[in-house]
Formats: structure tokens, sequence, C-alpha cells
């Protein structure tokens, strides 16, 4: 027997209706704050995610599905979905255009990671970006964006907030932080080690619980933010307030992709086990230029729909449409045509083998048909077909015109 790859499941059945009701819900969300759907390739050049998320993050450096393809390509299964859309933003010159630019995107995403429980090789994402406005209220409307399509689908969490300065004054924490890495490098892990000199930020990270206490002294981020880092952080936290979306400061939050600048934030569920963040995402003002483009501020989110499917309270199922059965033999090619006439505006399924009406109206109510409608012998003589609605239990006998 073939099993799928480790990591990678097959979404069906229950999983399937929680899944589409949550790109359902998430899709109008987004629509209402006027962003418009995007679709990109699940391949692209290796060189787009080295360039965007960073050589140095664990996604780049150890996790990639990359390969040689036929053409002699270098190419990869996207890891993540902001790079492919700020590469197709590019491409069509809307960098060059100007304006704003809002998008939504869902799709597979690959990470060679190790496998457990809500942590899979091929997992999907619901993400937006938003190109052209530098703004910080544009941060707080993603934000809000995000509480909403949790809150409809009733979702508790938890928002945990950042600022990681920009290129004025990141570089001078960075350097700070470095010296302070440097007086502990008896102390702290290999990877932290390796991480100061490849992104010394990613060590305040460090699952590592030696490295935690060692970093609890560390210089923090937001206690070193030039004014204009500063005064957006104080805006963005008075606009969460006034519009009563909770959050904690986490000055430890970086991020596990390179790209981001000021805001940065994650989502967490507290129900769901050790991978508990459901959502993830930033402000990305470089990347556009990063990637060729002409600099345009840029910010976003993604949710991981695997970690969600659990949490999400799903509506009552309503009885909905026709189950179509026979009695006899002879009828089931008359049940068989009045099901096609009925599919052309209605949810129809029909039952070919002939059953008493006992065992019809049961698999009527295991399809959550509305109606049960079935032929016999009397009805056929008297072209006449009997219905039940399964909601009001009322039955019914009409001719087969009045179906
Ligand atoms: P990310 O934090 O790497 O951000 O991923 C976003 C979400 O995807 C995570 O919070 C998590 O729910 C889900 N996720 C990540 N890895 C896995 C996995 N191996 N298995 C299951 N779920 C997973 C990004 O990808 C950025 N592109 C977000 C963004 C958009 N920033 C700005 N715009």
């Amino acid at each position: 027997m073939i099993n799928s790859l480790r990591g990678m499941n097959d979404i069906l059945g229950e999983d399937y209706e929680r899944f589409t009701y949550f790109l359902n819900t998430a899709s109008d969300v987004a629509t209402r704050y006027g962003f418009h759907f995007v679709e990109t390739p699940l391949l692209e050049e290796t060189n787009l995610f080295k360039r965007s998320v960073g050589e140095s993050s664990d996604i780049v450096g150890k996790e990639m599905y990359q390969f040689i393809d036929k053409g002699n390509n270098d190419v990869c299964l996207r890891p993540e979905g902001t790079a492919g859309v700020v590469r197709a933003f590019i491409q069509k010159k809307l960098d060059k255009k100007g304006g704003i630019h809002r998008y939504f995107y869902h799709g597979a995403m690959f990470r060679y990671e190790r496998p457990q429980k809500g942590r899979l090789r091929q997992f999907h994402q619901f993400g937006v970006e938003s190109f052209g406005v530098a703004d910080v209220y544009e941060d707080a409307s993603v934000i809000m964006m995000l509480s909403d399509i949790l809150k409809a689908l009733g979702i508790k969490y938890r928002l945990q907030l950042n600022s990681l300065g920009c290129q004025n004054c990141m570089p001078i924490y960075r350097e700070n932080l470095v010296s302070f890495i440097q007086k502990h490098e008896d102390e702290i892990c290999e990877d932290c080690i390796r991480r100061k000199s490849t992104n010394p930020i990613r060590v305040l990270d460090c699952k590592n619980k030696k490295c935690q206490e060692i970093y609890a002294d560390a210089p923090q981020l937001l206690n070193n933010l030039c004014d204009e880092c500063k005064s957006d952080f104080e805006k963005l936290k008075k606009i969460l307030d006034e519009n009563e979306i909770t959050y904690e400061i986490d000055t430890k939050l970086v991020r596990g992709l390179d790209y981001y600048s000021k805001t940065a934030f994650e989502f967490v569920s507290d129900s769901i086990g050790a991978q508990s963040a459901i959502a993830g995402g930033g402000r990305y003002d470089r990347l556009v230029e990063f990637l060729d483009g002409k600099p345009t501020p840029g910010v976003g989110f993604a949710m991981g729909i695997e970690r969600l499917l659990e949490l999400i309270k799903m509506p009552e199922r309503k009885r909905d449409g026709y189950y179509m059965g026979a009695m006899d033999e002879e009828a089931v090619s008359l049940v068989m045509k009045l099901t096609q006439q009925k599919r052309k505006t209605h949810k129809a399924i029909v039952e070919y083998k002939p059953k008493n009406l006992k065992t019809h109206l049961k698999n009527a109510d295991k399809v959550n048909a509305k109606y049960c409608c079935v032929i016999g012998d009397n009805e056929m003589k008297n072209n006449t077909i009997w219905i039940k609605d399964l909601e009001t239990k009322t039955e019914n006998t009409i001719k087969i015109g009045e179906l």
C-alpha cells in the first residue's frame, strides 16, 4: 500500500467542510477590507526565497524542497506566500504604477520540518499582503482583519506584538546585541553562536532554556527604537486599544523570516499544544526593493489553516436538497431523470438501487437532505411522487410535474 508522504495530509470529509468554511469566511472578511484574490505558482526560483526570507533563516537554510529541474533551473516549492506575491507585484510593474494594492491568497506551502502535531511538511496558509501604505494605520487594519476572521470563526487567541525597528535604529540595536552575545559566548548554544554572525536578533527566540535565561538581561528592541518607530508603535497600540483588540508586548518576538521591519506580530492559541502560532505577520518596507522593485512599503500576515481547523466553531448544519429513490426496478430510470432535472437548480442525490421506504428515509437522513422523494408501484401508475419534508416532517403525494 502506498501512503502519503510524512507530514503531508489528505483533507476530506468533515475536515474539508471546516477547510472550505474557513476559506469562505476569511475570503469574505478580506474582501470587506478591500483585498483582491491573487494566485501565484507553487514552484519558484530558489533565489526568490534566498533573497527575501533570507539565507540565515531556518526556512531557507534547512527546510526547502529544492531541486534542479529538467531545464537545469534551481527551483523550490514555495515555503511561504509573501515572496511570490511580491515577485508578481514587481513583475506586473505595479511598483512603478504606484498607489495602493491589496491582495489575499490561500494555498499549499512546503517546509521540510520534523513533523509533529500542528507541524506539517505540506500545509495551507491564508494570507494577505498590502502594498503602498507606509502608515501604521494599515498595520492596525490588517491586525483587525485577522482578529475579525478569528472572531467570525469563534476562535480565541492571544495577540503578541513587537517592533523590529527600521534601517536607522535596527543596526545600532544589532551592534548592542552582538556585544552582549560576545560577553556570554561561553554560555550560549552553538546555534546562537552561529546566529551571532548570520542574523543576531534570531538568538532572542532560541528555544534553549539556558540561552533564554541569559537573554532575559539582553538589550531590548523596544528600548532602542528611533523616534519614528517609537511613535508608530505607540500609534498602533492606541488604535488597537480604541478598537478593543487586546495584545501582549513581546520584546523577544523576532519572527523566523528576515524581511520584517517595524511591526511584527503573532496570534497564538492556548488550545492546540506546542505549535501554538496560528498566524503571523508584520511590515516589510524594504522587501520590494530587495527583489529589485521600486521601493514600496508593505505589510501582511498569513494564517496556518491546519492549526485552525480543530478550533473552528462550525455553524449548525442545515438540511439541504433532495434525496431521490425508487421502490421498484422499473421506477429507477424515472427517478434518475427527475434527479437530473432537479440538479439544474438544487443539490440532488439519487439512490440507484430499489429499496423500501424505511431504508430510503434512513438514507435521506444520513445525507442530510431536506426532502426525501420516493416513487413506488402506485406512484408509477398515477404519475405521482411521494415526498417528505424531513425538517417539518410533513409528507405528501404530488403530481410529478409539480415536483
Ligand atoms: P510564518 O509565521 O512562517 O509567516 O507562517 C504563518 C503561519 O503558518 C504560522 O503562524 C503557522 O500557523 C503556519 N505554519 C507555518 N509553518 C507550518 C507548518 N510546518 N505546519 C503547519 N502550519 C505552519 C509567513 O509565512 C509569512 N509569509 C507571513 C506574512 C505574510 N508576513 C507578511 N505577510
